[in-house]
């Protein structure tokens, strides 16, 4: 393999079995062939699990706190299952994306457009998964999440509605809400997804924001009654504000990602994960 030495081989190895440990209460949701194709996109080499990193980290991560959020609101056992199963799956369509945006990088115009249609991306990469899932997912779940956790914004009388990002979404939507409100499941997955990503370090957003200004952040966006019920939440179980800090927070692994990730960049045709 290009890219290992023995040290980074080891390194990479020892995170991605912390990571299924961390994190088994997600990965047991899976059959053993979803299981299979996780391993297949995010822990085949370390090429593929560096790129991916930050996404992973970031989708396990929702799956865990939308759980809690969903238990927190009086949702049954099994769909508190069915939202984890979702909310893992919700930035799916990152696979479809230029693999240069996921490393960390500086964005531009063009960048941003390209990440926006990860949302779009996800319906092939749906397709091809949904199948290995089982039967008793809630496939309509999975898919509103998948495709809805960017459009949602607010307006004067605080209810939110679409923000058009092209005419497949706003003829989907047309055709399963007609154009007014989206479902709360997809004002939940809004809340937990710009929480966690404001709350990290990542990539293309080098510096975490403050609780404080999270928040304040959320209340542009989304109901203010949901929100609260979020915002109790946080205060009754303040532990996974570190979650990603946590486990992002190994200086050695940091390092280690850092140095394979440059030299991935170095070598545009290693980038090609096809
Ligand atoms: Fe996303
Ligand atoms: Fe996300």
């Amino acid at each position: 393999m290009i890219f290992t030495n023995d040290k980074s081989d080891i390194l990479y190895k020892s995170e991605v079995a912390e990571i299924r440990e961390k994190y088994s209460s997600v990965f047991s949701l899976f059959p053993d062939e979803f299981k299979n194709y996780i391993d297949k996109k995010f822990f085949v080499n370390e090429k593929t699990f560096y790129i991916y990193r930050e996404t992973l980290y970031h989708t396990l991560d929702v799956s865990k706190i939308i759980g809690r959020f969903a238990k927190h609101l009086g949702y049954l056992e099994n769909e508190v299952k069915n939202f984890m199963i979702a909310g893992f799956l919700h930035d799916i369509g990152k696979l479809t994306v230029d693999p240069n945006l996921l490393m960390p990088c500086k964005f531009d115009i063009y960048d941003h457009l390209s990440m926006e249609q990860h949302t779009i991306g996800s319906t092939e990469i749906l397709k091809e998964i949904m199948p290995l899932l089982g039967d008793d997912v809630d496939q309509n779940l999975i898919r509103d999440f998948a495709m809805f956790h960017h459009i949602l914004k607010k307006d004067d009388k605080r209810d939110c509605y679409l923000e058009s990002k092209g005419k497949f979404i706003e003829w989907y939507v047309k055709d399963t809400y007609n154009l007014v409100k989206l479902p709360e499941t997809v004002e939940m997955i809004t809340i937990v997804d710009i929480f966690h990503a404001m709350m990290s370090n990542r990539g293309y957003n080098s510096k975490a924001f403050s609780k404080e200004e999270t928040f304040d952040e959320l209340s542009k966006t989304v109901p203010g009654d949901l929100l609260n019920s979020f915002k109790d939440m946080c205060r009754d179980d303040e532990d996974f504000y570190t979650t990603h800090e946590e486990i992002t927070g190994n200086q050695v692994y940091n390092e280690n990602a850092n140095r394979v990730l440059s030299r991935i960049s170095e070598d545009k045709n290693q980038i090609n994960l096809n």
